[in-house]
């Protein structure tokens, strides 16, 4: 049996291509006194692996030239010589864009398939799930009948925004690219409009779906959308900076035009990162468990199947070509 390992082969000027990874294989390694070797089932492809291609200085460090892709997966333990774990367990953590990884448990969660399916751990039920609870319910703070805008509403991430904003009683309006994602958004997950920001009239769609302005955006996109954004902002309105998707690859960054609005209209405007609220994330994972297994939180899902596929569903997901979580299933 051997391994396979996607290792980052060169640094993308502009958007990633293929030739920015490489497959490798070897020997399938043994574990350490205090390690353990997991086979990895299910890995998850995020938007920020795009910021880990990149030197210089960001919250996290680069990967480096030759150096194993950095990702959260879910795996079963082949074997271990880690106190914790035991041969069978299911574990979820920074295991890697890699058929089996060796770890020392740092970082890793063991999970079970009772009520929700393995994969949910690297979506609604793990890192993006966590990522929408916190930035809405404690950024945001939305109340009962306000109007909550979330961007890449058809994402990982944005998806759950929606649907928990629905949960607490505020209107919901999604923006995303294309009426397919659009109808899908409403459709299928419920929210109460959702408006295409790759159409002419986007503007108006957004004027036409926040009549009473919009007091919290749960921001994940940057550039143009969220400076049209800006422009319906109702007074004391909260963002939530989560992401700027449209800005990772981008060789010129897009210049905001309408920041006075924060000032004018006293908004609060915050950038986190999920990561360093490891004390939510036990709570927020057992709610939105328990709406995944009530049905009460639908998961969308985009799979990918083998490693060697992860570089251009990777490449497909930073241009939108996933619907809901992109994951690619490695056994
Ligand atoms: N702060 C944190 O701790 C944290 C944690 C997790 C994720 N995030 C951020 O949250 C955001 C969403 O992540 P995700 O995992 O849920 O990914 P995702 O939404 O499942 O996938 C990315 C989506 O971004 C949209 N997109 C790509 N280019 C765009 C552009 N130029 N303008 C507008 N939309 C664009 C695409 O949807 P369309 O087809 O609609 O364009 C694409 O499907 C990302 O910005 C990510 O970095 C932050």
């Amino acid at each position: 049996m051997h391994r396979l390992q996607v290792v980052l082969a060169s640094r993308p000027t502009g958007e990633p291509k293929e030739a920015d990874f490489r497959l490798v294989e070897s020997a399938v390694p043994e574990p350490g006194e205090g390690q353990l070797l997991v086979g990895n089932l299910w890995l998850s492809l995020d938007p920020y692996m795009r910021m880990r291609m990149n030197a210089g200085r960001s919250y996290a460090k680069p990967v480096e030239l030759g150096e194993v892709m950095v990702g959260g997966a879910v795996g079963e333990v082949l074997s271990s010589r880690h106190a914790a774990f035991a041969k069978g367990d299911h574990v979820v953590g920074p295991l890697g864009w890699q058929t089996h990884a060796i770890s020392d448990g740092s970082g890793l969660r063991r999970v079970e398939a009772k009520t929700i399916p393995l994969r949910a751990y690297l979506g609604a039920a793990g890192m993006p799930g966590v990522t929408a609870h916190f930035g809405l319910l404690e950024i945001g703070a939305p109340k009962e009948g306000e109007t909550v805008v979330v961007s890449a509403a058809a994402g990982a991430v944005g998806s759950v925004v929606g649907q928990i904003a629905k949960l607490r009683g505020c209107r919901a309006i999604g923006i995303a690219g294309g009426p397919a994602k659009c109808s899908l958004v409403v459709g299928e997950l419920g929210f109460d409009a959702c408006v295409d920001y790759r159409a002419a009239d986007f503007e108006q769609q957004l004027a036409a779906a926040t009549p009473q302005g919009i007091d919290v955006y749960f921001e994940n996109v940057g550039g143009r959308v969220l400076d049209r954004v800006l422009l319906r902002m109702n007074d004391f309105g909260r963002i939530p900076l989560c992401g700027q998707i449209s800005q990772y690859s981008a060789t010129e960054p897009y210049g905001l035009t309408n920041v006075g609005a924060l000032l004018v209209h006293r908004i609060k405007l915050q950038g986190f990162i999920v990561s360093d609220h490891a004390e939510q994330w036990p709570a927020a994972l057992t709610e939105l468990e328990h709406w995944i297994g009530a049905g009460r939180i639908k998961m969308l899902e985009t799979i990918a199947e083998g490693l060697g596929k992860a570089p251009r569903a990777f490449i497909g997901m930073l241009r939108g070509e996933n619907i809901g979580k992109q994951l690619v299933k490695l056994a």
